[in-house]
């Protein structure tokens, strides 16, 4: 029997949602979250390593923001203030350009894909120039702008046209760049310091500082979206100061900014391109939205930039990080279909497929990339909720399980669940177990008529 709030969901929200989750007997409704625990409705308790995708970094509901909540909530603050400035807006402001102090400016908003597009506006208006150039494999929200420089042909295609002048380049190709740089009157150059959603793929060494260089040679801002990786996501506190010398011109962040508690994301700028662009009395207000800035958002946003810094969160997501890759490189880094563990900081990636050892890779190395590609990726997250771990492959990349747990989860927790991601990679050394209980599993779930469980 399907559970009543998956089927209200069915009903009025996403049926196919459900349905897909039905399909390998995904589905569980979950109900109460605290630190990095979660519970169903069947109180069954699961450790999170998806975390809301990266926001919830703090873990869930920490007792810290609670707190802070709730005695904002009964201080009568003015939430939706337009007739004066948000007070609490320039505190935030001011918090965020003490982290970076080259972009002392926010534009604050509600939602990473906001905040992208924010970044966008800025670039255009400040610089009168049309073109954006992003990456190919690059995510950076679901809006139409934002689709505009995604870079995942899936997304865009039903919502097309998209803006005009939007090209996409190979994350990584310096050369590529530098031909649409000449070609086109380009506004920003905008992608990730290290690709999520495109399965935790790392720039090249020297990437991120060549490609600035040419922006600056041609004009064109250097927009780096750190909505997954900043605020301490990758073991730094933006995952561009992994590299030497990149000093970004507008820097986008989201997610663990709002503590997985309220929606708040910002867009930091430097002064001078916020004053091209809304600095008169006839463009100041040529950006913005009811809520943005509004004061339980800045009030969440302040507390969780006090508790990243006074907690050492930073530093734990970098100690945990290479604890939790150095465990699974030694755990399951010569799986025959592990390809690579890789990240940075609690950003985790394994990649799943061909590589090259036992009979069916030799043979069908094809086979083997289409099975990890399609299935094998779920049915790894699928056995690691079925024994208590949340985790999902990378949303445009379902060969690589993307990790991405709250920087306070403790190493015994780490510890543990790289053992029990051990145990079930051994029952699948080679694909034949894997098709059999792959197929068994489906065809249980067809008799059940695809019931959401
Ligand atoms: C790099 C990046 N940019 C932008 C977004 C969009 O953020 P939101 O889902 O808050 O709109 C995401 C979401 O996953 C992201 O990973």
């Amino acid at each position: 029997m399907t559970h009543p709030a998956a089927a209200l969901y069915a009903e009025h929200v996403n049926p196919a949602f459900v349905r897909l989750l039905g399909t390998f007997g995904y589905g569980r409704v979950f109900v109460r979250a605290r630190g990095v625990e979660l519970w169903d409705t069947e109180e069954r308790r699961y450790i999170d390593f998806l975390a809301g995708f990266g926001a919830a970094s703090l873990g869930h509901n920490p007792p810290r923001l609670i707190a802070r909540l709730n005695e904002a909530l009964v201080q009568d603050l003015c939430h939706v203030m337009h007739i004066g400035p948000q007070a609490l807006a320039g505190e935030l402001g001011e918090a965020l350009a003490q982290r970076l102090p080259a972009l002392p400016m926010a534009l604050l908003s509600l939602s990473g894909g906001e905040a992208v597009e924010a970044a966008i506006k800025v670039a255009r208006a400040a610089t009168g120039r049309p073109a954006i150039v992003s990456c190919e494999g690059g995510f950076h929200g679901s809006g139409l702008a934002n689709l505009s420089v995604m870079g995942h042909r899936r997304w865009r295609k039903p919502f097309e046209p998209l803006l005009p002048e939007c090209h996409r380049v190979p994350f990584g190709d310096l050369e590529a760049l530098e031909v649409v740089l000449k070609k086109h009157r380009v506004a920003a150059f905008l992608l990730e310091s290290i690709q999520g959603e495109a399965g935790v793929v790392m720039a090249p060494d020297n990437y991120l500082r060549e490609a600035q260089d040419l922006c600056r040679r041609y004009g064109a801002l250097f927009i780096l979206d750190e909505v997954q990786t900043g605020l301490g996501r990758t073991g730094r506190l933006f995952a561009f100061q992994h590299f030497n010398g990149i000093d970004p011109d507008i820097v986008v962040l989201g997610k663990t900014l709002g503590g997985a508690l309220v929606p708040v994301a910002a867009t930091l700028t430097r002064r001078d391109l916020q004053e091209k662009a809304y600095g008169t009395a006839k463009t100041f207000d040529l950006h913005g939205s009811t809520y943005a800035g509004y004061a339980l958002g800045c009030v969440v946003a302040l507390e969780v930039l006090r508790a990243i810094k006074d907690e050492g969160l930073v530093e734990a997501s970098e100690q945990k990080g290479r604890r939790l890759r150095e465990g699974l490189q030694r755990r399951i880094g010569t799986h025959p279909l592990v390809r690579e563990v890789r990240g940075r900081g609690l950003l985790v990636g394994i990649e799943l497929g061909d590589t090259g050892s036992g009979w069916l890779q030799r043979i069908a190395p094809g086979v083997v990339n289409a099975v990890s590609r399609e299935v094998l990726g779920q049915w790894l997250a699928l056995r690691l909720l079925e024994a208590g771990y949340v985790c999902q492959p990378a949303s445009q990349a379902w060969n690589v399980l993307k990790l991405t747990p709250p920087f306070t989860m403790d190493e015994a927790t780490i510890d543990a669940f790289v053992e029990a991601v051990g145990v079930i990679f051994d029952e699948y050394r080679d694909l034949g177990p894997l098709i059999a209980d792959v197929s068994r599993r489906i065809g249980s779930q067809y008799m059940n008529g695809w019931d959401f469980r």
